[in-house]
């Protein structure tokens, strides 16, 4: 692990193994200010995934923080109260406590916000308050080396393809009309291209059913991986913050409350960059 030290900011960045870094030197009870966060979404945008530890951060301080990456996504809001830290609309409160209606969110492969909404979310930030440890780890899978791995003959297949997001309830769209994500997007600041496909999609555009699935099998088969996936083993007062375009995470495991205690998280959001396309709704 190289440690990198900035001389503009004062704070160290440690690369993983594969991807995602380690950020210390900063206490995130304090505004760090615009240099810093530009620095930050720079590292970001390279890293996928940031993580500094040991931050005892209250709610107000949290939405600070994570409005240096953007403004707030506003699906938390519209949830109910109790799904919500007290006084705290924009911050999701993630418990294993029996009762807690958030017990199982976020199990399952997934990408916030892009397996329906026409704006998937741009980055999330989950403040960890409480955990046992050893149980309850997230795992990341990078869809940048997902892409990376395939042959050059389906990624360039795939670029020119397009995937059906599921119907929604209160969709933005007329019936009859349908959204549509791209397999492949490149990132707004470093360009590189990776896979963007939930893997909840059913339907590519253009494909019939069958030569859909077929594809869809092969695409999801390359986004999990071993060797692209980092598990997060949490440690109480850790913050990490992670892009949702270039990355699926997963819950390791749904932590017991009875037989190893309370597992609580803060989960803050940002809006993201890419928009869904309008189209014609899928003909099944
Ligand atoms: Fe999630």
């Amino acid at each position: 692990m190289s440690r990198v030290q900035s001389p503009q900011t004062g704070f160290e960045l440690a690369p993983l193994e594969r991807f995602g870094a380690q950020v210390s030197g900063l206490d995130l009870r304090q505004p760090i200010g615009e240099p810093v966060a530009a620095q930050l979404r720079r590292a970001l945008a390279e890293h996928q995934i940031l993580i500094v530890r040991g931050q005892s951060l209250p709610p107000a301080e949290q939405t600070r923080f994570a409005r240096c990456f953007g403004e707030d996504e506003p699906g938390i809001a519209r949830r109910p109260a109790s799904h919500q830290v007290p006084g705290h609309p924009n911050i999701l409160y993630l418990s294993n406590r029996p009762g807690s209606p958030t017990t199982e969110y976020g199990v399952a492969w997934h990408s916030d916000g892009l397996a329906y909404a026409r704006v998937p979310h741009g980055a999330t930030l989950l403040h960890c308050i409480a955990c046992p440890p050893e149980v309850g780890a997230t795992l990341f899978a990078s869809q940048y080396l997902a892409y990376e791995a395939m042959p050059a003959d389906l990624r360039r297949r795939l670029r020119d393809l397009y995937w059906y997001l599921p119907p929604i309830a209160f969709s933005e769209v007329p019936p009859g009309r349908g959204l549509a994500q791209p397999m492949v997007r490149a990132h707004p600041v470093t360009g590189r291209e990776f896979l963007f496909c939930s893997p909840g999609a059913q339907r590519i555009r253009g494909l019939s059913r069958q030569d859909s699935e077929e594809l869809l099998r092969i695409v999801h088969d390359y986004q999990v991986r071993e060797r692209w996936v980092y598990r997060h083993r949490w440690r109480e007062l850790d913050v990490v913050l992670w892009e949702n375009c270039a990355l699926l995470h997963n819950r390791d495991d749904v932590v017991d409350f009875e037989r190893h205690g309370l597992r609580a998280m803060h989960r803050s959001a940002t809006c993201g960059n890419f928009a869904a396309i309008e189209c014609e709704a899928a003909d099944d």
